[in-house]
Formats: structure tokens, sequence, C-alpha cells
């Protein structure tokens, strides 16, 4: 038995025992090495380096009451890698490779599955990076695809706890028309400053507006953003934000339990109306927002006033984890089994 505090577990990187790999040579995925390094090597022109030619995603799998292991909603993850992919004009990962790379990668960790009931999961980090070397601005002609796993607790370290929420105008992530509806690593890059500013002044994040009318809710940080009110699950539509896989998940919860679902643009001032609001996202689950403060107009909008999440909230975070964790039904077909 390993020695780890389940229940403790930040959201960071904690070593396990063997990662994935595989390189896209001469027009062709290679087979599937396991390796024990945390290290790679790499040409000094690689795109990835140079010219931020790289994507990852982010999925969980977690221990059941049962002791089996679910993986959640995999294939979302492998067809939005490859969205990244196109953009990015990288390699395509075929869906099978991706899905063999990532079972391989939980299989030889088994002991990092954090146990049923401790609120840890094993977090999957797939990447793909341009390896092969340019110094012309062009894609590369080779591509190293990498899975690694590490146990993991909740991204705000308020767990499922409201936190606080910057909306700052100095700042933006993405360009309608740029990589914001991609997983981009330059995306996190571009972000970095506004988060940093924002965790001195004691929030979780920036919620970021839309870049060119700075007018419209985008997407709060790593986690996309909904409101709720009136039984309306309602959450932005814009062209710059990350379509969230929890998000697309929590839209069909929320139809489940008789709410209506709106995807639209949401209005700073509209911000007023909501009952509830929160962050959700593979790392955030479901973080509650208790409060938002517009820097510009020095004006706040606040919502848990008892200092506890909204019920509408707590009940789509409790359906979504029951599901993950095997307690509840899959209707929906998002597990899948790793033995
Ligand atoms: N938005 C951004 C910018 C993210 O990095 C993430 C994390 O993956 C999300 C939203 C949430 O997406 P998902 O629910 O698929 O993890
Ligand atoms: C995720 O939720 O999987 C993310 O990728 C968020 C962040 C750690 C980048």
């Amino acid at each position: 038995m390993i020695n780890i505090d389940w229940k403790n577990l930040p959201f960071g990187y904690q070593k396990t025992d063997y990662n994935v790999r595989t390189y896209f040579r001469n027009g062709r995925w290679g087979s599937l090495e396991l390796s024990s390094s945390e290290y790679i090597n790499m040409h000094m022109a690689a795109t990835t380096l140079h010219y931020g030619q790289e994507a990852f995603e982010g999925m969980k799998a977690f221990m059941g009451k049962d002791g089996k292991i679910r993986l959640f909603r995999w294939e979302e993850n492998a067809k939005r890698m490859n969205a990244s992919a196109r953009k990015l004009m990288m390699a395509e990962v075929p869906l099978e490779l991706f899905k063999k790379a990532i079972i391989k990668a939980i299989k030889h960790n088994k002991k990092y599955v954090p146990p049923y009931g401790s609120g840890a999961s094993l977090y999957i980090r797939p990447l793909l990076v341009g390896s092969g070397p340019q110094v012309g601005v062009k894609p590369a002609t080779e591509y190293l695809f990498i899975v690694f796993v590490t146990p993991v607790g909740p991204y705000f370290k308020e767990g499922f706890k409201p936190v606080q929420m910057l909306i700052s105008r100095k700042y933006d992530r993405a360009a309608p028309q740029g990589t914001g509806h991609v997983k981009a690593g330059g995306n996190y890059a571009a972000g970095l400053e506004a988060m940093s500013i924002a965790h001195a002044g004691g929030y979780a994040s920036v919620l970021f507006l839309d870049s060119k009318d700075k007018k419209y809710i985008d997407e709060c940080g790593p986690a996309n953003f909904f409101g709720i009110k009136n039984n309306i699950y309602i959450t932005p539509k814009s062209p710059s934000i990350l379509p969230s896989i929890t998000n697309m998940s929590l839209m069909s919860l929320a139809e489940e339990i008789g709410m209506k679902v709106e995807r639209r643009q949401v209005e700073v001032p509209e911000l007023e109306t909501f009952e509830e609001v929160g962050a959700c996202g593979t790392a955030a689950v479901i973080s509650p927002i208790g409060r938002i403060f517009d820097e510009e107009n020095n004006k706040s909008y606040d919502y848990c006033k008892d200092g506890n999440p909204g019920p509408i909230s707590t009940k789509l975070y409790e359906k979504l984890q029951a599901i993950q964790n095997g307690d509840e039904e899959d209707k929906f077909g998002w597990i899948e089994f790793v033995d």
C-alpha cells in the first residue's frame, strides 16, 4: 500500500509509476510505450517549444464502492483533443489509440486511484506536442502523445464551498476567432498574469469576458460558467470558450431534474438576476460562486448569502458525483470500466 493522505490531496502533480507515450513519425503513429521516466528528451527546435504547437486534455477516473474503476466520458476528451490538433495543425490521435493509451496508463498505476469515499480521483492528463524541429513557422512533421496520471483532490482549495471571482477588463484570455475553443497550452500562458492578480486579491479565478465587446461572460479561468434562475440552467455561448464536458453533462442532468437549459450570451448585468452561479470543469467539478466583483464598475454580485452552496448547484454536484462514483445508475452511458 502506498502512503497518501487521500482526504487532503491538493490538485497537483504527484509522481506515479508509469506514463504512456507514442510518436507520430513518417505519417503514422507508432506503438505505445510504457515509461517510468518523468522526463522527455526533445529536439531543441521542437515546434512546441517555439511556436506553441501543444494541446492537452484532462479527465478523471473514480473508484466505486464495488472496487471498479470508472473512467468518465473519455471519448469526448479524445474528440476535443483532435479538435485542438486540427486547429493547431498537429497530427490527430485516433480514438482507439487515445483510449488504449489512457487505459494502459490507469492500469499500470492502479494503486494511485484514490479510494471510494475519499473525495479524490485519478486525474488523467493526455498531451500532444509538436516534437519535430522547425525554425520557420510551420507545423512539425513529428508529434509526441503522452498520457500521465496523478491522484488529485479539489482544484479550488475551498472544495465544494463558495469561491470569489474577479471581473477585470484589463485582460483577455482568448480572441473570438483564436484558440479559446480548443485546449491549447498557450491559452493558459495567456491567462497566467490575470489569474495571478486575481489570486493575489483573494479570488479563486478571473471571470473572463468576451474580448471583443467586454460585454458578455466567457468563462472562469479553467472552468465554464453557469447561472441558475427560475428553474433554468443558463450557460454562455461564445466562440472563445472551451466546450466543457462537465458543463455538457450538467446540462443533461439539469434537464433530467426538470430544468430548462439555455446556452446563450450572458451580459454582465444579468448576474444581478441569478439565484445561483457556479464554475464547472473536470478539475473544478462544480465550484459554487459566492461573490463576483466587477472591478471597473466597482460592483459586487453576491450569492450563497448563508455561506452555503445553493440547492440546485448542490443537487447537480451530488448527482454528477454519484454517477462518477457508481452510486447512481449511468443512464447516459458516460462511464467506461477499467479492469
Ligand atoms: N474551460 C477551460 C478553459 C478549461 O481549461 C477547462 C478544463 O478542462 C474547462 C473549461 C472545463 O472543461 P471540462 O469540463 O471538459 O474539464
Ligand atoms: C481540467 O479541468 O481538466 C483542466 O484542464 C483545468 C486546468 C487544470 C487546466
